[in-house]
């Protein structure tokens, strides 16, 4: 009995110098896996930023440089992970993930937006934009924020908007110089209620669809034409499934870039003016490469396509205005004088 007494006690014994033993290495290995990297590797902030186009537009090299400038400017602290074309999320549900915080920054056209800031459907109007210096002034000068503050969702902050360029149609069928040579074609259209109705009155149908499926839509002859700036057609192809490219400068494609509000309000001050003041540079700096690159690529499609050009004149740019009036007067309804007038006329342009 005392042998049975004296073998039990040594078992207990032996186990429970096993489990003083492992519980002291795990401390031991949570002491040395610590180390003054991980601490900082903890505070790093990371914002993930989605977006539907190629890195070589403006778009995609816009968010480059913020990356960097906000790098730069943190000492590394916070760092943009860029997912373009589409890979992350498409045109149908990038909104939902920045509400949801999935994501935390996107620069979608404004005119998807419209849902969201019906106001923004007087960006929209074709032909309200004719000159950079009048683009400049809207969307990087004082009207911009005013235009930034109509954003009412209390989940997405606005940052700043972003160019790309004028927008220009493209075809198969006949080129398109008079509105009556839209009748009965198919266009594809990103979301947006004003340009499905600019394409309703020129009697041509609409289909929406996103920026990633347009190239095997137009190859598929699903739609037969579509609008976009030459970046886009560039970057995409969109000018070796088409025959026709009008130069028609009748609308204009920019960016509101905006973040998850809750992630927004966790940033410390000091990282949220850094952020800003990297948005400021970027945007700036996003207006003069716009335009330089939609011109070069331009002239690549002229010289290295056969695509065939054409270039609106004025008497046939008097006709397209002609037919959008009834669009005029609607967005005036909903939107009001002032505001068109104040897109038309910003007070702070430099002519
Ligand atoms: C489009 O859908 O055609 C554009 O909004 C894509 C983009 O983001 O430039």
């Amino acid at each position: 009995m005392t042998k049975y007494i004296g073998f039990c006690l040594t078992i207990l014994l032996l186990l429970l110098g096993f489990y003083f033993y492992q519980n002291n290495l795990d401390n031991e290995r949570q002491t040395l896996s610590y180390d003054d990297e991980q601490e900082g590797l903890e505070k790093q902030i990371t914002i993930h930023f989605s977006h539907v186009v190629a890195e070589n537009t403006p778009k995609g090299l816009a968010a480059q440089k913020f990356a960097e400038l906000v790098s730069e400017k943190t000492n590394g602290q916070v760092q943009v992970h860029i997912f373009q074309n589409g890979i992350l999320y498409s045109d149908d549900d990038e909104y939902e993930a920045l509400q949801r915080g999935d994501i935390e920054m996107i620069a979608p056209s404004f005119s998807k937006m419209i849902d969201t800031v019906p106001e923004w459907k007087v960006l929209d109007l074709p032909f309200i934009f004719n000159r950079n210096s009048q683009v400049e002034a809207v969307l990087a000068g004082q009207t911009s924020d005013h235009l930034l503050s109509m954003i009412k969702d209390k989940k997405v902050k606005g940052l700043s908007f972003w160019s790309n360029g004028f927008k220009q149609m493209t075809s198969d069928g006949t080129p398109l110089l008079e509105p009556e040579h839209f009748r009965g074609q198919t266009f594809r259209v990103m979301p947006g209620p004003v340009i499905e109705e600019q394409f309703r009155l020129l009697n041509a149908r609409t289909v929406v669809m996103p920026f990633t499926e347009v190239y095997q839509g137009l190859g598929t002859r699903e739609i037969d034409g579509q609008e976009n700036t030459i970046s886009n057609i560039y970057s995409k192809r969109l000018y070796r499934v088409q025959k026709h490219l009008t130069i028609s400068n009748h609308g204009y494609l920019a960016y509101a870039v905006m973040v998850n509000q809750k992630f927004w309000n966790g940033l410390p001050e000091d990282i949220q003016e850094k952020i800003q003041e990297a948005m400021r540079e970027t945007t700036l700096w996003n207006m003069k490469e716009a335009a330089k690159m939609n011109e070069l690529q331009l002239q690549d499609i002229k010289e290295n396509s056969t695509i065939q050009m054409y270039r609106l004149t004025e008497q046939q740019k008097k006709e397209w205005l002609q037919t959008f009036q009834p669009l005029y007067r609607e967005v005036e309804e909903e939107v009001g004088r002032d505001l068109i007038e104040l897109i038309q006329s910003p007070p702070d342009e430099e002519r």
